[in-house]
């Protein structure tokens, strides 16, 4: 009889204690004690055992410990069915679980490579408005009240009084730094540009660009070319080959465009060089006289270049990215590729 009181009251204790996390340890705690092959059932069927003086009591004692089984597992069982308000604890030991290492966008990589490389040549980061006036956007720049750039069809325009528009290409912030009248100025002016174009792969209603300004006593055009062949081979992975064409820019004068040999078929031709071996990245020039006089620089004693580049074109070129609307779409798909780049 001294074993079997000592076992009831080590299961006496156990109940007690039981403590439960989740459903499955009261299912687990259910089937040791009330189950149909569990303890109270095999103490039950021993009482056909003990003497006869003993039994009642004995009796009386596990039907005791049945009841309190059965409280214990009702108690927790309203418990656990009880919705929380508070987010349960957890189990504290278990490792944390990490967030996902995030990723730049492919067009903030490239704005801060363009910046370091220019960085190391002096050239200082300039930023101005996206609302832009007509002076700093178009005026100021030499181009003519006629020129079709300023066409509706081109360019945003938010009010004509005051004149208000979006600004179409960064030359606008040149205008302002120039305007402050700081000599030399050696500036690159990284931001989102907009102009009224149909949505497509290749051309989108609002791009980026990087563009770069060098005013000082006799800079010539070698300066510029320099300049933009260093750049091409700090950007690029293999060096492509460079050329530059003769072109045309109301406020460069002369101008000129530069080509880098298609990186995506190494110059052999494909659908992004138009089967040409080359690809147009950037427009530059020396600033146009009327434009260093507009802003209050003496154009007889001081000479400059610029250039502009679209910072879209020079990601896919180097990304091999086929599809310009893709930075605009937030595809965590194609975001994530860039992880680990800076
Ligand atoms: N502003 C021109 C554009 O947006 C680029 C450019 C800048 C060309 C400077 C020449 C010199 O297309």
């Amino acid at each position: 009889m001294n074993q079997i009181n000592s076992r009831i009251s080590e299961y006496t204790k156990e109940i007690n204690q039981a403590d439960f996390r989740n459903a499955e340890e009261l299912e687990t705690f259910r089937i040791r004690f009330l189950g149909t092959r569990g303890i109270l059932k095999a103490l039950f069927a021993g009482m056909k055992d003990i003497p006869v003086p003993e039994r009642k009591a004995y009796g009386q004692l596990l039907n005791e410990l049945k009841a309190l089984a059965e409280e214990k597992f009702a108690n927790a069982r309203s418990v656990l069915d009880t919705p929380r308000s508070s987010p349960q604890r957890g189990d504290l030991t278990l490792p944390g679980t990490a967030p996902p290492p995030g990723s730049r966008h492919p067009l903030s990589i490239v704005h801060a490579r363009i910046i370091s490389i220019f960085e190391k040549l002096g050239f200082g980061v300039a930023e101005g408005p996206e609302i832009e006036d007509d002076w700093h956007n178009f005026t100021a720049l030499n181009m003519p009240a006629d020129h079709p750039a300023r066409d509706m069809q081109d360019t945003f325009y938010l009010s004509r009084d005051p004149d208000l528009l979006l600004r179409t290409h960064t030359s606008s912030v040149q205008v302002r730094i120039m305007e402050q009248g700081k000599l030399p100025i050696r500036i690159i002016c990284p931001g989102r540009v907009y102009r009224n174009e149909t949505v497509s792969a290749r051309a989108n209603c609002f791009f980026h660009q990087v563009e770069g300004l060098y005013i000082d006593q006799q800079v010539s055009f070698a300066d510029l070319k320099g300049t933009l062949y260093y750049f091409v081979q700090q950007m690029f992975d293999p060096v492509p080959a460079i050329r530059f064409r003769p072109s045309y820019f109301p406020f460069t004068e002369p101008s000129a465009e530069m080509d880098i040999s298609c990186l995506i078929c190494q110059g052999i031709g494909c659908p992004v060089c138009k089967q040409t071996g080359w690809v147009e990245i950037l427009g530059c020039g020396m600033v146009h006289p009327r434009v260093l006089d507009h802003c209050g620089i003496d154009s007889g004693q001081f000479s400059g270049y610029a250039f502009g580049m679209g910072t879209e074109r020079i990601t896919m070129l180097k990304y091999g990215i086929s599809d310009l609307r893709l930075f605009a779409q937030n595809d965590l798909r194609f975001l994530r590729q860039f992880a680990g780049t800076y």
